[in-house]
Order: C-alpha cells, then structure tokens, then sequence
C-alpha cells in the first residue's frame, strides 16, 4: 500500500519555479534552438522561399548532400572509459594561426541575400570565438568591409578564377594588401551544378518580384524591410546581374582553369594557399608535390557534381597518402560537432562548415552566428569528454568507425553474378 497524505503547500510552492519571461523575441528564438537544424527551421520561417532553398538545396537530386550528411550520422564513436577529461581543449592550430574551435566559416556566395548582416555577421561572430572566416569571390560585402569587422582575427579569401583572370588577379591583391592570411582556390566549379531548386523558383540575382514572391513575403516581412531599407547587394566580381545564381557563374567562371593557373596564383599570393574541392587521392597526392600548403576534401556542399565522392570517406585514404605533414580540411554535410570530432579523428585538421552557419545567419543575423558556433562548439566539447579525450591531438581513428549503407560494387562482383 502506497502511504498518501494531504498536499503540503509549501512544498507545492517550492515546486512552483517560474522562469522570468524573456521579453527579446530573437533571443528567445535562439535559446530555443539546441540544434542546427533547430536553426535551420527557424531560418525556413523567417526567409523567402527562393533565398532559403538556394542556400538549403543542392544539386540535381541532391544526393551529395544527402550522403554526406548520412556518412556522418553513420558514424560509430568508441568512448575510452575512466579516463577523466574535466576540460577540453578544442583549440588548434592551422595554416600558421590558432583557432579556437576545429571549424571555420566557409565561404558563400551572395550571402547578404539570405539575412541583410551577411558576411559583417559571419566575420564579426568568427572574431568573437576566435576561428576563421572565409570570404567568397562572390561575396557581397568588400574585403575591406570584412577585415574592419574581424580586424584582429583570421581572414581567409576564396578565390574564382573568373572568365577575365584580371579581375580575380585583382581580388587576390586586395585580400592580400588587407592582410586575409590564407587563400582557398576553388576549383570544383568548370561550370555551375544544376541547382533544380532555383530553376522551380525562378530565383534570380537581384530577386524578382513576381506574385508568388509577394504572397510568400506576407509571412516574411522583416526579410523585405531588411532587403530595401539597407545598401543594395554589389559583387565585387561580378559586373553583370540578372538571372539565375548558374546562368550568372556559367557566364563569369573560367571553365579552362588549370595547373598553369595555380602556378600564376601562387606567384601573386603572399601567404598560404590551400586547394578547396579536391575529390580524390590522386589529386591530393599531385597538389602537395606541387607544393600548394593544403586541401580542402569537399564536393561544395553537394551543389557541382551530384553523386559525388563523399569527402568524409575519402578522408582516411587522402591522409594515408599524403603523410601526417600536410594539411587536410574537409567540408560538406557538417550539422553537429560530434561531425567534426569525428572528422579530426579521421585525419582531418580542420573543418569548414557552410549551412550551418547560414541557417543561423538565416535564424537571426549576427545573434544567429553565434549561436551556431556556440552549439557546435559544445556539441565538439561534449563528445571530446565522452570519448575520454582533452584534446583534439589525443583524437584518433580507433575512435570512429565508419559504418557504410553502400558499398562499392567491384568489377570483378559484376562480372561473377552475371556468370
Ligand atoms: C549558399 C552557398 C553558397 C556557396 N558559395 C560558395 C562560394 O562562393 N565559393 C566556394 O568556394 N564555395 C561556396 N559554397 C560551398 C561552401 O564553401 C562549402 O564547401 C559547403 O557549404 C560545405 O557544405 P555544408 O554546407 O554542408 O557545410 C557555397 C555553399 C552554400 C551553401
């Protein structure tokens, strides 16, 4: 028999602990987001369609992307047991500079379009936490702009080489007499992939004003307040507007770019260049004999070639191959930390994290960067700690498996079920 008795109300009144009611609606709507892509639902609410799938999509059926994402909810962490790590250290350092966390900005194209704060956002947050920020070619706020809101922090510029190379030549000079530290050449991009999403929307640069985006404005009212009452967007590569985000790049980008390239490249930038978009151990191996100071493993987010290379399980080979002295980043498909620890584990030392930060970009402006560093950072320190490490260094691959849904089918299968 359970033993019952009458209420006590003053331990009713104990239980009875209201929380003071945040009055600031956007902090209210960040706090509530544990997760990114708790971020990523606010931001669908509060953007134009056509912004939001353009950053959210991909390329054709989006398989890239989807896999990418898939390969690292596939992970298998194995946790060392009794091995306290009361404090994580996730600083690190990285092409010659120290970062806080194992991850910085990627950079994006047209990024004012998606949240009026744009990259001063992105820059200002990376100052805060003490990690990089890249700006795009196809950036919509000017290198200088980007170097006066993270003025003691890391900067890195991505380089297009464009169809007249004197404007990206250019570019390159700027970002180096601004003093951004690192260059990422870009080289994923011959032509722009299939963006079916834009295509469906008729999204266009600058964006049209049809009646379907009127209808979905009503919703969205602070985007379009933002959008006409602040500076109108400029590239600082591109002189021509209107049309899809592809027909503008097709039209801008060299499709003949080459080693040649690489080599007039390194000759006008002063400091490290990396290569971003590398999809294989060949490529890899080539690019650290010609002498370049990194790469980036990434298929851009799954928006160039669908059905790409995974870059998450080219990570082991590529670092098998070139040898534990050169630097090997990855991207595409982070939405967690436990995504980066996994990749560090991996052989990777460095993440860079596109989506993630423009969903919070998306959600909340500056206020929405920060937020998404602060979940992935402590996303990263706990499962540091319940793997039983203190630091990134003490991260090795016995600490991952990778658990595989498709495997590659071998010739020689092929040819012994057709027996
Ligand atoms: C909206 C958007 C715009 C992008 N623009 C560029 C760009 O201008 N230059 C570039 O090298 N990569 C660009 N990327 C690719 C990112 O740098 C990065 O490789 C990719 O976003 C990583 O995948 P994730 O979004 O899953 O993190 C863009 C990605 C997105 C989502």
């Amino acid at each position: 028999m359970v033993q019952r008795q009458i209420p006590n109300p003053v331990e009713l009144l104990e239980l009875m602990k209201f929380k003071k009611p945040e009055l600031n609606g956007k902090k209210r709507r960040l706090d509530a987001a544990l997760t990114i892509d708790d971020l990523r639902t606010i931001a669908k609410r509060r953007t134009p369609k056509a912004a939001f799938d353009y950053t959210d999509g991909a390329a054709e059926g989006e398989l890239s992307l989807s896999r990418a994402r898939q390969a690292f909810q596939d992970v298998e962490f194995h946790p060392g047991i009794l091995r306290p790590a009361p404090d994580v250290d996730t600083s690190v350092d990285i092409l010659g500079g120290p970062s806080a966390l194992p991850f910085g900005i990627a950079p994006t194209g047209f990024t004012r379009l998606m949240q009026t704060e744009g990259e001063i956002a992105g820059a200002g947050a990376a100052a805060a936490a003490g990690i990089p920020f890249t700006l795009s070619t196809l950036g919509t706020t000017s290198i200088e702009g980007v170097m006066a809101a993270n003025p003691h922090g890391r900067n890195w510029f991505q380089l297009y080489v464009m169809r007249d190379h004197e404007i990206s030549y250019e570019l390159t000079r700027r970002a180096a007499a601004a003093g951004f530290d690192t260059l990422h050449f870009t080289v994923d991009t011959p032509v722009a992939g299939a963006r079916l999403r834009d295509k469906r929307n008729g999204f266009s640069i600058p964006p049209q004003l049809t009646l379907g985006t009127i209808v979905n404005a009503i919703p969205r009212p602070w985007w379009w307040y933002d959008f006409l009452t602040t500076p109108k967007l400029e590239f600082a590569s591109l002189s021509t507007t209107g049309g899809t985000v592809g027909e503008l790049l097709d039209a801008a980008m060299d499709p003949t770019i080459s080693y040649e390239d690489l080599a007039v490249i390194r000759d006008l930038w002063p400091g490290r260049i990396v290569i971003k978009g590398v999809q294989n151990v060949e490529d890899s191996v080539r690019l650290k004999d010609a002498g370049v100071d990194g790469i980036v493993l990434s298929n851009h987010g799954g928006r160039q070639l669908d059905r790409a290379p995974i870059p998450f399980h080219l990570l082991p080979s590529v670092r098998e191959a070139v040898g534990d002295d050169f630097t090997v980043m990855i991207d595409t498909g982070i939405m967690n930390g436990a995504d980066i620890v996994a990749s560090v584990a991996l052989g990777a030392d460095f993440t860079l994290v596109g989506r993630a930060y423009l969903y919070g970009l998306m959600a909340g402006g500056r206020a929405g960067v920060d937020r998404t560093i602060a979940i992935l950072r402590s996303e990263i320190e706990r499962t540091m700690r319940l793997l039983g490490v203190s630091s990134l260094a003490e991260l090795e691959p016995a600490h991952v498996t990778q658990l595989t849904r498709l495997v590659p089918v071998s010739r020689a299968a092929v040819e012994a079920n057709a027996r």
